[in-house]
C-alpha cells in the first residue's frame, strides 16, 4: 500500500537521510524544525519511503493519493507518559479538590491511587480492556502516534497482571507502538500502610519476576514521593528492575524536592517524569547524564500546582520532553494538542520547542528514536496532516480545538 501526499503547504520535522540520525535535541536546538515547503511525502507499507519540494516531485504512482493544499504534516505525537488503563474516573476527588483538600491529603485518607485501584480490582478484564482500547483510539484521533502506559491500579499480583495483558492487547489491537512501564511501586496497599517493606518485597520478589518471564513491561516505573516511595525504596525498587533488563522510567519531584531526579539520573533511568520541584541540584545531576527530563504540565495544571521549569531546564543546554500523564486522578486528559497550550502558555515554551518536546524527544523517552520523531527515510509512517492552518504556532494558539484532520498509521 503506497500514500501519496501532494501540495503540503509545510512538511515539518524532515530529517535528511543522509546526515547522522537525531536521537534528541537540547538545549537551543530545540528552537528549530526543519521544514519544506510546498512538499510531497511517500508512505509505502507503513514506513517513510520518500520526500521533496513539489517543484521536483518525480513522476510516480500510489494505491491513495492525498491532496493536502493548505494543510501541514508532522510526525505523529510521541506520548511517552500515560496511565491510560483504568477502570473509573475521579469526579469526586476533583470537586473535593477544588473545595480545598490537596492531593496528598486524599491520598492519606485512601482515596487517590487506591481508589482506583479497588475499582481496577472489582472490573473484568474485558471491559477494563473495552474501555481502554475507546481512550486508546481517542487520543490516536488527537495525534498521538505512539504512547506509553503504566499499570500501577492493580497493587497485586492479580490486578497489576491484569492491566499489563490489557496494555498487551491494546499493542496488539492498534497499528501504533506501545511501550509498557511496572507501577506496582505507585502506592501502598491499605493492608500494607504499617509495613511498608513488605510491599516492596512482594514486587520485587513475586510481582517482578512474573512480569520479567511474560515479557509483560519494558520499564520499571516507580512514584518517588514523600509519602509514597523513599528513596531507599526506590533505589532497591530500580536494581531489582534492573536484574531483568527493565530500566527505570520514574515519577520524580511531582510534590517536593525528593532526590528523585538525582536517584533516577544515578541508576541510568531512561526518564525522569513530572519535575514540578527542580531547582540547581536536580539541573546539574542531568547535565552530562541521557536521562531525559519530562515534563507532564497537564498534571500541574489540573492540580493546581506549579508547573515545570521548562526555561530553566532548556536554557540550561537540556532537552525537554512533554507528555500528558493521561490518568483519573491528575490529569484526566490524553490530548497532545491541549498539552502543547500548556506548555506554551505557563512553561513559556515557544511552539518550536513544545513540538520538538513531543516528538523526537517523545520518541526517544521511549527507545523509539530510531522509529519515531522526526519524518525521516525509514521511519515508521505515523504522521499527522492538519487542519487547514496557518502556521506551526497555530497547534498550540488554536487552544481547546483540535487541529489534526488525520492520523496515518
Ligand atoms: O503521574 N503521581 C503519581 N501518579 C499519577 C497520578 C495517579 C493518580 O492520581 O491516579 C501521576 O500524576
Ligand atoms: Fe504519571
Amino acid at each position: 500500500m503506497r500514500i501519496l501526499i501532494t501540495n503540503i503547504a509545510a512538511l515539518c520535522q524532515t530529517e535528511a537521510a543522509d546526515t547522522t540520525p537525531i536521537r534528541r535535541v537540547a538545549g537551543t536546538a530545540m528552537s528549530s524544525i526543519p521544514t519544506v515547503n510546498d512538499a510531497w511525502l511517500v508512505i509505502d507499507n507503513g514506513i517513510i519511503h520518500s520526500y521533496g519540494s513539489m517543484k521536483s516531485m518525480p513522476e510516480m504512482t500510489a494505491d491513495e493519493t492525498i491532496d493536502a493544499t493548505g494543510r501541514m504534516v508532522l510526525p505523529a505525537w510521541c506520548d511517552s507518559h500515560t496511565h491510560l488503563v483504568f477502570a473509573a474516573p475521579r469526579d469526586g476527588e476533583f470537586v473535593d479538590r477544588i473545595k480545598g483538600v490537596s492531593y496528598e491529603e486524599i491520598a492519606r485518607r485512601g482515596g487517590g491511587i487506591l481508589n482506583s485501584a479497588d475499582k481496577l480490582n472489582a472490573m473484568d478484564e474485558g471491559l477494563l480492556y473495552e474501555q481502554s482500547l475507546q481512550r486508546l483510539h481517542k487520543v490516536m484521533s488527537q495525534g498521538t502516534g505512539a504512547i506509553e502506559i503504566k499499570s500501577g491500579y492493580g497493587l497485586t499480583l492479580e490486578g497489576e497482571l491484569k492491566m499489563l495483558r490489557v496494555i498487551r492487547k491494546l499493542r496488539e489491537a492498534v497499528n501504533i507502538p506501545v511501550k509498557a512501564s511496572f507501577l506496582a511501586a505507585h502506592a501502598y496497599p491499605r493492608a500494607y500502610r504499617d509495613n511498608k517493606e513488605a510491599y516492596v518485597d512482594l514486587i520485587i520478589n513475586k510481582m517482578l519476576p512474573v512480569v520479567a518471564a511474560e515479557g509483560l513491561a519494558d520499564y520499571m516505573d516507580v512514584f518517588c514521593e514523600q509519602g509514597f516511595f523513599g528513596i531507599p525504596e526506590t533505589e532497591r525498587l530500580l536494581e531489582a528492575g534492573w536484574k531483568y533488563g527493565m530500566k527505570p522510567k520514574i515519577h520524580a519531584n511531582q510534590l517536593h524536592h525528593s532526590g528523585g531526579v538525582q536517584t533516577g539520573v544515578k541508576h541510568n533511568a531512561l526518564s525522569v517524569d513530572h519535575l514540578e520541584c527542580v531547582g540547581d541540584a536536580e539541573i546539574e545531576a542531568l547535565k552530562g547524564s541521557q536521562t531525559m527530563p519530562v515534563l507532564l504540565p497537564g498534571a500541574a495544571f489540573f492540580l493546581g500546582i506549579t508547573y515545570q521549569p521548562a526555561r530553566r531546564i532548556i536554557d540550561a543546554g537540556l532537552p525537554v520532553c512533554l507528555a500528558t500523564d493521561y490518568n483519573p486522578g491528575s490529569c484526566p486528559s490524553g490530548n497532545v494538542p491541549l498539552l502543547l497550550s500548556i506548555a506554551c502558555t505557563q512553561l513559556k515554551m515557544t511552539p518550536e520547542e513544545a513540538i520538538n518536546a513531543v516528538t523526537i524527544n517523545g520518541a526517544a523517552a521511549m527507545e523509539l528514536e530510531d522509529k519515531m520523531g522526526t519524518i525521516k527515510h525509514g521511519k515508521l509512517g505515523n504522521i499527522i496532516i492538519t487542519e487547514k492552518i496557518p502556521s506551526l504556532a497555530y497547534i498550540p494558539y488554536d487552544y481547546g480545538n483540535m487541529p489534526v484532520h488525520r492520523l496515518i498509521c
